[in-house]
């Protein structure tokens, strides 16, 4: 007890402020993965649903993180593939009660944006 109370006190103040700073940046990574739509997401998503706009994908968005929370944490877009997600979000969407209109808009969203963060790596 002794020990970890001298060795905590010890621990150099920039080791904090680092860790703070690594637990902020994890933070907002976190939170940005659910990623907004771009100009390009609506491009691809276009190849697939001829004339898709961001807005759509917005809402799309929107139905996601309503209507995917609360029996489990919301699944990054990357978790899947554009491959994937039709599959998947056909299985959720009867548990989410989505109407087939909102399942569309989810669906196209989760693909654009998985293949975006694919691409990118995940940084968005
Ligand atoms: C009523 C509860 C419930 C709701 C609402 C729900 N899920 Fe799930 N979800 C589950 C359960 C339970 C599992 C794990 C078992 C399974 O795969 O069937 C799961 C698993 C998943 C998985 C992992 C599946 C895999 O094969 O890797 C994904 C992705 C997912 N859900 C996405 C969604 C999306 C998208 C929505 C919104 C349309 C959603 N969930 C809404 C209960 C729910």
């Amino acid at each position: 007890m002794k020990i970890t109370f001298i060795l905590a006190r010890r621990r150099p103040l920039a080791v904090s402020i680092l860790a703070g700073a690594a637990a902020l940046v994890l933070g907002a990574c976190g939170a940005s993965a659910v990623v907004h739509p771009t100009a390009k997401d609506a491009e691809w998503a276009s190849a697939k649903w001829p004339g898709t706009t961001v807005d759509e994908l917005e809402t799309g968005r929107a139905l996601y993180t309503s209507k995917c929370v609360g029996c489990h944490r919301l699944p990054d877009p990357n978790a899947k593939t554009p491959e994937q997600w039709p599959t998947v979000v056909d299985e959720m969407a009867e548990r989410a009660k989505l109407t087939a209109a909102d399942r569309d808009l989810m669906l196209r969203y989760l693909s654009s944006a998985s293949e975006r963060l694919r691409e990118t790596g995940g940084s968005g």
